[in-house]
Protein backbone atom coordinates (compact mmCIF):
# COMPACT_ATOMS: atom_id res chain seq x y z
CA UNK A 1 0.00 0.00 0.00
CA UNK A 2 2.05 3.11 -1.35
CA UNK A 3 1.29 6.41 0.25
CA UNK A 4 2.30 9.77 -1.20
CA UNK A 5 2.67 12.68 1.22
CA UNK A 6 2.79 16.11 -0.55
CA UNK A 7 3.50 19.33 0.08
CA UNK A 8 6.57 20.22 2.41
CA UNK A 9 9.99 20.59 2.98
CA UNK A 10 12.61 18.30 3.96
CA UNK A 11 15.57 18.03 6.02
CA UNK A 12 17.12 15.07 5.26
CA UNK A 13 20.10 14.86 7.36
CA UNK A 14 22.13 13.01 4.91
CA UNK A 15 25.74 13.82 5.39
CA UNK A 16 24.91 15.47 8.82
CA UNK A 17 23.67 18.45 7.35
CA UNK A 18 19.84 19.81 6.33
CA UNK A 19 20.37 18.61 2.80
CA UNK A 20 17.14 20.37 2.25
CA UNK A 21 14.71 19.79 -0.69
CA UNK A 22 12.17 22.13 -0.93
CA UNK A 23 8.70 21.69 -2.85
CA UNK A 24 8.92 18.28 -1.74
CA UNK A 25 7.11 14.54 -1.44
CA UNK A 26 7.47 11.75 -0.06
CA UNK A 27 6.14 7.93 -1.11
CA UNK A 28 6.02 5.38 1.53
CA UNK A 29 5.51 1.77 0.79
CA UNK A 30 4.81 0.01 4.41
CA UNK A 31 7.19 1.02 7.18
CA UNK A 32 9.82 2.46 4.72
CA UNK A 33 10.52 5.29 2.17
CA UNK A 34 9.66 4.47 -0.94
CA UNK A 35 10.72 7.26 -3.05
CA UNK A 36 11.60 10.77 -1.93
CA UNK A 37 12.10 13.98 -3.92
CA UNK A 38 11.28 17.17 -5.15
CA UNK A 39 7.59 17.06 -5.82
CA UNK A 40 7.12 17.95 -9.55
CA UNK A 41 9.16 14.60 -9.88
CA UNK A 42 7.10 12.64 -7.95
CA UNK A 43 6.68 8.80 -9.78
CA UNK A 44 3.07 8.73 -11.75
CA UNK A 45 1.25 5.56 -9.31
CA UNK A 46 -1.70 4.50 -7.94
CA UNK A 47 -1.46 5.50 -4.37
CA UNK A 48 -3.85 4.62 -2.20
CA UNK A 49 -3.62 7.70 -0.16
CA UNK A 50 -2.49 11.17 -0.54
CA UNK A 51 -1.45 13.38 2.60
CA UNK A 52 -1.33 16.92 2.24
CA UNK A 53 1.55 18.39 4.90
CA UNK A 54 0.43 21.88 4.37
CA UNK A 55 3.86 22.79 3.96
CA UNK A 56 5.28 21.20 7.02
CA UNK A 57 9.38 20.89 7.23
CA UNK A 58 10.07 17.02 7.42
CA UNK A 59 12.44 15.78 9.31
CA UNK A 60 13.23 11.98 10.79
CA UNK A 61 11.81 11.26 13.83
CA UNK A 62 14.17 12.40 16.82
CA UNK A 63 15.70 9.78 18.58
CA UNK A 64 17.11 9.84 21.70
CA UNK A 65 19.92 7.47 21.97
CA UNK A 66 20.88 7.41 25.96
CA UNK A 67 17.94 7.37 28.57
CA UNK A 68 17.24 6.06 32.18
CA UNK A 69 13.46 6.47 31.72
CA UNK A 70 12.47 3.45 33.74
CA UNK A 71 12.95 3.97 37.81
CA UNK A 72 11.36 4.18 40.72
CA UNK A 73 10.65 7.01 43.06
CA UNK A 74 12.14 10.44 41.79
CA UNK A 75 14.47 12.51 43.46
CA UNK A 76 13.63 16.00 43.99
CA UNK A 77 14.26 15.99 47.63
CA UNK A 78 17.91 15.13 46.47
CA UNK A 79 17.70 18.08 44.28
CA UNK A 80 17.13 20.59 47.32
CA UNK A 81 19.97 19.20 49.12
CA UNK A 82 21.83 19.70 45.95
CA UNK A 83 20.97 23.66 45.70
CA UNK A 84 22.35 23.95 49.33
CA UNK A 85 25.34 23.17 48.18
CA UNK A 86 25.90 19.51 48.62
CA UNK A 87 27.78 17.54 45.91
CA UNK A 88 26.26 14.93 43.79
CA UNK A 89 29.15 13.13 44.59
CA UNK A 90 28.67 13.66 48.77
CA UNK A 91 24.85 12.20 48.38
CA UNK A 92 26.45 9.57 46.85
CA UNK A 93 29.04 8.69 49.19
CA UNK A 94 26.20 8.97 52.09
CA UNK A 95 23.87 6.02 50.36
CA UNK A 96 21.37 8.60 48.49
CA UNK A 97 21.99 9.36 44.97
CA UNK A 98 21.74 6.33 42.79
CA UNK A 99 21.43 3.97 45.79
CA UNK A 100 17.81 5.20 46.51
CA UNK A 101 16.78 5.22 42.99
CA UNK A 102 17.86 1.48 43.57
CA UNK A 103 15.84 0.73 46.63
CA UNK A 104 13.20 2.67 45.22
CA UNK A 105 12.90 0.68 41.75
CA UNK A 106 13.90 -2.80 43.77
CA UNK A 107 10.30 -1.71 45.87
CA UNK A 108 8.07 -1.47 42.50
CA UNK A 109 6.74 -3.78 40.26
CA UNK A 110 6.97 -4.61 36.55
CA UNK A 111 3.26 -2.94 36.40
CA UNK A 112 4.37 0.21 38.24
CA UNK A 113 7.67 0.95 37.02
CA UNK A 114 6.18 0.53 33.32
CA UNK A 115 3.15 3.00 34.11
CA UNK A 116 5.58 5.37 35.19
CA UNK A 117 8.00 5.02 32.47
CA UNK A 118 5.44 5.02 29.81
CA UNK A 119 3.84 8.75 31.36
CA UNK A 120 7.60 10.31 30.83
CA UNK A 121 8.13 8.89 27.66
CA UNK A 122 4.94 9.63 25.86
CA UNK A 123 6.29 12.78 26.74
CA UNK A 124 9.29 12.37 24.29
CA UNK A 125 7.08 11.28 22.12
CA UNK A 126 4.86 13.82 22.12
CA UNK A 127 8.17 16.02 21.71
CA UNK A 128 8.95 13.84 18.30
CA UNK A 129 10.54 11.26 19.37
CA UNK A 130 10.07 8.16 17.61
CA UNK A 131 13.32 6.11 18.78
CA UNK A 132 14.58 5.76 22.32
CA UNK A 133 17.26 3.69 24.08
CA UNK A 134 16.14 3.05 27.80
CA UNK A 135 19.07 1.57 30.04
CA UNK A 136 18.53 -0.68 33.03
CA UNK A 137 20.78 0.11 35.95
CA UNK A 138 18.55 0.54 39.53
CA UNK A 139 18.22 -3.23 39.86
CA UNK A 140 21.66 -4.15 40.30
CA UNK A 141 20.66 -8.15 40.65
CA UNK A 142 19.62 -10.57 38.15
CA UNK A 143 15.60 -10.41 39.28
CA UNK A 144 15.83 -6.30 39.28
CA UNK A 145 17.64 -5.77 36.17
CA UNK A 146 15.37 -8.81 34.24
CA UNK A 147 12.18 -6.64 36.09
CA UNK A 148 13.55 -3.30 34.57
CA UNK A 149 14.72 -4.88 31.01
CA UNK A 150 11.61 -6.61 30.66
CA UNK A 151 9.53 -3.02 31.26
CA UNK A 152 11.53 -2.02 28.68
CA UNK A 153 10.56 -4.83 26.22
CA UNK A 154 6.61 -3.55 27.48
CA UNK A 155 7.16 -0.19 26.52
CA UNK A 156 8.36 -1.52 22.99
CA UNK A 157 5.06 -3.26 22.74
CA UNK A 158 2.93 -0.59 23.96
CA UNK A 159 4.13 2.73 22.42
CA UNK A 160 5.14 3.66 18.74
CA UNK A 161 8.59 3.50 18.99
CA UNK A 162 11.61 1.65 17.83
CA UNK A 163 12.79 1.01 21.56
CA UNK A 164 16.73 -0.02 22.39
CA UNK A 165 17.51 -1.74 25.82
CA UNK A 166 20.88 -1.45 27.09
CA UNK A 167 21.91 -3.28 30.24
CA UNK A 168 23.46 -1.36 32.75
CA UNK A 169 24.28 -3.43 35.76
CA UNK A 170 27.82 -2.01 36.35
CA UNK A 171 26.15 1.24 37.10
CA UNK A 172 26.48 0.96 41.09
CA UNK A 173 27.80 -0.76 43.61
CA UNK A 174 24.73 -3.02 45.09
CA UNK A 175 24.74 -3.32 48.69
CA UNK A 176 25.40 -6.79 48.70
CA UNK A 177 28.22 -6.77 47.23
CA UNK A 178 29.75 -3.84 49.58
CA UNK A 179 33.67 -3.27 49.36
CA UNK A 180 33.71 -6.25 46.83
CA UNK A 181 33.42 -4.37 43.64
CA UNK A 182 35.55 -6.95 41.42
CA UNK A 183 33.04 -9.84 42.65
CA UNK A 184 30.33 -8.14 41.48
CA UNK A 185 32.00 -7.08 37.94
CA UNK A 186 32.65 -11.11 38.70
CA UNK A 187 28.79 -12.03 38.82
CA UNK A 188 27.71 -9.90 35.78
CA UNK A 189 30.31 -11.19 33.62
CA UNK A 190 29.74 -14.54 34.86
CA UNK A 191 25.62 -14.81 35.40
CA UNK A 192 23.53 -11.69 35.09
CA UNK A 193 24.72 -10.64 31.23
CA UNK A 194 24.64 -14.45 29.71
CA UNK A 195 21.53 -14.95 31.01
CA UNK A 196 19.47 -12.05 30.43
CA UNK A 197 21.38 -11.90 26.91
CA UNK A 198 20.05 -15.30 26.73
CA UNK A 199 16.54 -13.98 27.27
CA UNK A 200 16.97 -12.06 24.55
CA UNK A 201 16.66 -8.92 26.67
CA UNK A 202 19.78 -7.06 25.83
CA UNK A 203 20.55 -5.38 22.58
CA UNK A 204 23.80 -2.94 24.31
CA UNK A 205 25.81 -3.33 27.39
CA UNK A 206 26.87 -0.22 29.05
CA UNK A 207 28.81 0.58 32.52
CA UNK A 208 29.24 3.92 35.17
CA UNK A 209 33.54 4.32 34.72
CA UNK A 210 33.92 6.55 37.18
CA UNK A 211 36.05 7.22 40.49
CA UNK A 212 32.63 6.54 42.13
CA UNK A 213 31.24 3.64 40.18
CA UNK A 214 33.92 1.32 38.20
CA UNK A 215 37.51 1.30 37.45
CA UNK A 216 38.72 0.85 33.79
CA UNK A 217 40.10 -2.05 34.67
CA UNK A 218 36.60 -3.25 35.80
CA UNK A 219 34.87 -1.89 32.78
CA UNK A 220 37.24 -3.36 30.62
CA UNK A 221 36.18 -6.97 32.53
CA UNK A 222 33.03 -6.53 31.32
CA UNK A 223 33.83 -5.50 27.59
CA UNK A 224 35.30 -8.39 26.96
CA UNK A 225 32.40 -10.33 27.99
CA UNK A 226 29.84 -8.42 26.07
CA UNK A 227 32.24 -9.32 22.89
CA UNK A 228 32.14 -12.84 23.78
CA UNK A 229 28.53 -12.56 23.97
CA UNK A 230 28.73 -10.31 20.20
CA UNK A 231 26.83 -7.56 21.90
CA UNK A 232 27.95 -3.74 21.16
CA UNK A 233 28.89 -1.79 24.03
CA UNK A 234 28.67 1.47 25.52
CA UNK A 235 30.33 3.96 28.49
CA UNK A 236 29.21 6.59 30.72
CA UNK A 237 32.96 7.90 31.02
CA UNK A 238 34.18 11.18 32.07
CA UNK A 239 31.77 13.06 33.30
CA UNK A 240 32.92 14.14 36.80
CA UNK A 241 36.77 12.91 36.73
CA UNK A 242 39.01 11.97 33.66
CA UNK A 243 40.15 7.65 33.91
CA UNK A 244 40.47 7.33 30.47
CA UNK A 245 37.29 5.48 29.80
CA UNK A 246 36.72 6.96 26.11
CA UNK A 247 39.40 6.21 25.24
CA UNK A 248 38.82 2.46 26.93
CA UNK A 249 35.55 2.42 24.90
CA UNK A 250 37.13 3.62 21.68
CA UNK A 251 39.60 0.30 22.04
CA UNK A 252 36.30 -2.13 21.99
CA UNK A 253 34.63 -0.48 19.04
CA UNK A 254 32.38 0.77 21.46
CA UNK A 255 29.32 2.25 19.41
CA UNK A 256 29.46 5.53 22.20
CA UNK A 257 31.11 7.31 24.82
CA UNK A 258 28.50 9.45 26.97
CA UNK A 259 28.99 12.77 29.40
CA UNK A 260 32.68 13.20 28.24
CA UNK A 261 33.28 16.59 29.96
CA UNK A 262 36.79 15.26 31.08
CA UNK A 263 38.05 13.47 28.15
CA UNK A 264 41.78 14.28 27.07
CA UNK A 265 42.80 14.76 23.46
CA UNK A 266 44.33 11.72 23.61
CA UNK A 267 40.53 10.49 24.15
CA UNK A 268 38.96 12.38 21.11
CA UNK A 269 41.80 11.03 19.02
CA UNK A 270 41.00 7.32 20.04
CA UNK A 271 37.57 8.14 19.54
CA UNK A 272 37.83 9.48 16.19
CA UNK A 273 39.62 6.72 14.65
CA UNK A 274 37.33 3.90 16.35
CA UNK A 275 34.44 5.67 14.87
CA UNK A 276 33.05 6.04 18.48
CA UNK A 277 29.61 8.70 18.74
CA UNK A 278 30.65 11.17 21.08
CA UNK A 279 26.86 11.52 23.20
CA UNK A 280 26.92 14.24 25.29
CA UNK A 281 24.23 15.53 27.60
CA UNK A 282 23.56 18.64 28.46
CA UNK A 283 20.73 18.14 30.44
CA UNK A 284 22.94 16.25 33.06
CA UNK A 285 25.50 19.19 32.48
CA UNK A 286 22.99 22.05 33.30
CA UNK A 287 21.18 20.25 36.47
CA UNK A 288 24.78 19.75 38.12
CA UNK A 289 25.88 22.92 37.45
CA UNK A 290 28.93 21.50 35.57
CA UNK A 291 31.64 24.06 34.63
CA UNK A 292 34.01 21.69 32.83
CA UNK A 293 32.62 21.57 29.33
CA UNK A 294 33.10 18.56 27.15
CA UNK A 295 36.29 19.82 24.33
CA UNK A 296 34.29 20.52 21.83
CA UNK A 297 37.03 22.24 19.12
CA UNK A 298 38.88 19.37 19.07
CA UNK A 299 36.09 16.55 18.84
CA UNK A 300 34.87 19.15 16.00
CA UNK A 301 38.36 19.02 14.83
CA UNK A 302 38.79 15.42 14.77
CA UNK A 303 35.87 14.78 13.34
CA UNK A 304 34.12 12.91 15.81
CA UNK A 305 30.32 12.38 15.24
CA UNK A 306 28.48 14.20 18.33
CA UNK A 307 25.29 13.06 19.66
CA UNK A 308 23.08 15.03 22.17
CA UNK A 309 20.45 13.20 24.00
CA UNK A 310 18.02 13.67 27.14
CA UNK A 311 20.70 11.25 29.77
CA UNK A 312 16.09 11.41 30.97
CA UNK A 313 17.06 10.23 35.11
CA UNK A 314 16.13 11.25 38.50
CA UNK A 315 19.14 12.31 39.65
CA UNK A 316 21.34 14.04 37.44
CA UNK A 317 18.77 14.95 34.24
CA UNK A 318 14.93 14.36 34.86
CA UNK A 319 14.72 15.96 31.28
CA UNK A 320 11.07 15.17 29.80
CA UNK A 321 11.83 17.26 26.59
CA UNK A 322 14.64 16.41 23.78
CA UNK A 323 14.04 19.72 22.18
CA UNK A 324 14.66 21.35 25.46
CA UNK A 325 17.81 19.43 25.28
CA UNK A 326 18.45 20.51 21.86
CA UNK A 327 18.44 24.34 22.71
CA UNK A 328 20.70 23.57 25.42
CA UNK A 329 23.11 21.48 23.38
CA UNK A 330 23.24 24.82 20.85
CA UNK A 331 23.40 26.92 23.84
CA UNK A 332 25.86 25.44 26.19
CA UNK A 333 27.97 23.58 23.63
CA UNK A 334 27.60 26.07 20.84
CA UNK A 335 26.51 23.45 18.30
CA UNK A 336 24.96 25.41 15.44
CA UNK A 337 20.75 24.35 15.28
CA UNK A 338 22.11 22.21 12.24
CA UNK A 339 24.58 20.31 14.03
CA UNK A 340 22.13 19.74 16.34
CA UNK A 341 19.43 18.32 14.73
CA UNK A 342 22.22 15.91 13.45
CA UNK A 343 22.92 15.33 16.47
CA UNK A 344 19.21 13.61 17.31
CA UNK A 345 18.96 12.39 14.17
CA UNK A 346 21.60 10.73 12.14
CA UNK A 347 24.92 11.02 14.51
CA UNK A 348 21.80 9.50 17.33
CA UNK A 349 21.25 6.59 14.73
CA UNK A 350 24.86 5.76 14.94
CA UNK A 351 25.25 5.82 18.89
CA UNK A 352 22.77 3.01 18.64
CA UNK A 353 24.55 1.08 15.59
CA UNK A 354 20.99 2.09 13.95
CA UNK A 355 22.20 4.08 11.11
CA UNK A 356 21.77 1.20 7.98
CA UNK A 357 17.56 2.31 9.16
CA UNK A 358 17.22 4.82 11.11
CA UNK A 359 18.32 8.48 11.22
CA UNK A 360 18.09 10.13 7.60
CA UNK A 361 15.42 10.44 5.07
CA UNK A 362 15.98 8.45 1.77
CA UNK A 363 15.02 5.75 0.05
CA UNK A 364 14.90 2.39 1.53
CA UNK A 365 15.01 3.61 5.63
CA UNK A 366 12.11 3.23 7.98
CA UNK A 367 9.35 5.69 7.40
CA UNK A 368 9.62 7.77 10.24
CA UNK A 369 9.40 11.11 10.20
CA UNK A 370 7.98 14.06 12.12
CA UNK A 371 6.07 17.02 10.35
CA UNK A 372 6.45 20.08 11.79
CA UNK A 373 4.11 23.91 11.56
CA UNK A 374 7.33 25.79 11.26
CA UNK A 375 9.00 28.12 8.87
CA UNK A 376 12.93 26.69 9.00
CA UNK A 377 14.63 23.27 10.19
CA UNK A 378 16.23 25.83 13.14
CA UNK A 379 13.40 26.32 14.66
CA UNK A 380 12.99 23.01 16.35
CA UNK A 381 16.15 24.20 18.03
CA UNK A 382 14.57 27.87 18.74
CA UNK A 383 12.08 27.84 20.49
CA UNK A 384 12.31 26.60 24.48
CA UNK A 385 10.40 23.88 25.86
CA UNK A 386 6.64 23.61 25.57
CA UNK A 387 5.02 21.51 22.18
CA UNK A 388 5.40 22.27 18.84
CA UNK A 389 2.74 21.89 16.73
CA UNK A 390 3.62 18.57 14.90
CA UNK A 391 2.58 15.32 12.85
CA UNK A 392 4.20 12.13 13.91
CA UNK A 393 4.66 9.52 11.08
CA UNK A 394 6.22 6.21 12.45
CA UNK A 395 6.78 3.36 10.09
CA UNK A 396 4.97 4.82 7.66
CA UNK A 397 1.76 5.31 9.50
CA UNK A 398 0.89 8.28 11.09
CA UNK A 399 0.10 8.10 14.96
CA UNK A 400 -2.46 10.35 17.29
CA UNK A 401 -0.48 12.31 19.80
O1 LIG B 1 23.90 9.38 33.16
N1 LIG B 1 26.27 8.84 35.40
C1 LIG B 1 25.61 7.91 35.79
N2 LIG B 1 24.34 7.68 35.51
C2 LIG B 1 23.34 8.68 35.30
C3 LIG B 1 22.87 9.23 36.58
C4 LIG B 1 22.05 8.26 37.28
C5 LIG B 1 21.45 8.76 38.56
O2 LIG B 1 21.98 9.69 39.21
O3 LIG B 1 20.44 8.17 38.93
C6 LIG B 1 23.79 9.74 34.31
O4 LIG B 1 24.01 10.91 34.63
FE1 LIG C 1 23.34 8.23 31.82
Amino acid sequence: MKKLWTNCHIATMQDGQYSSIEQAAIVTFAQRIHWIGAEKDVPVDDYAETIDLNGAWVTPGLIDCHTHSVFGGNRSVEFEKRLQGVSYAEIAASGGGIASTVRATREASEEQLLASALKRIRCLLKDGVTTIEIKSGYGLDYSNERKMLRVIRKIADTLPMTVRATCLAAHALPPEYQDQSDAYIEHICNDMLPKLHQEGLVDAVDAFCEYLAFSPTQVERLFKTAQSLNLPIKLHAEQLSALGGSSLAARYQALSADHLEFMTEDDVKAMAAAGTVAVLLPGAFYFLRETKYPPLDSLHQHGVRIALSSDLNPGTSPALSLRLMMNMGSTLFRLTPEQTLAAVTTHAAHALGLQDTHGTLEQGKVADFIAWDIEHPSEIVYWLGSDLPKRIIQHGTEISI
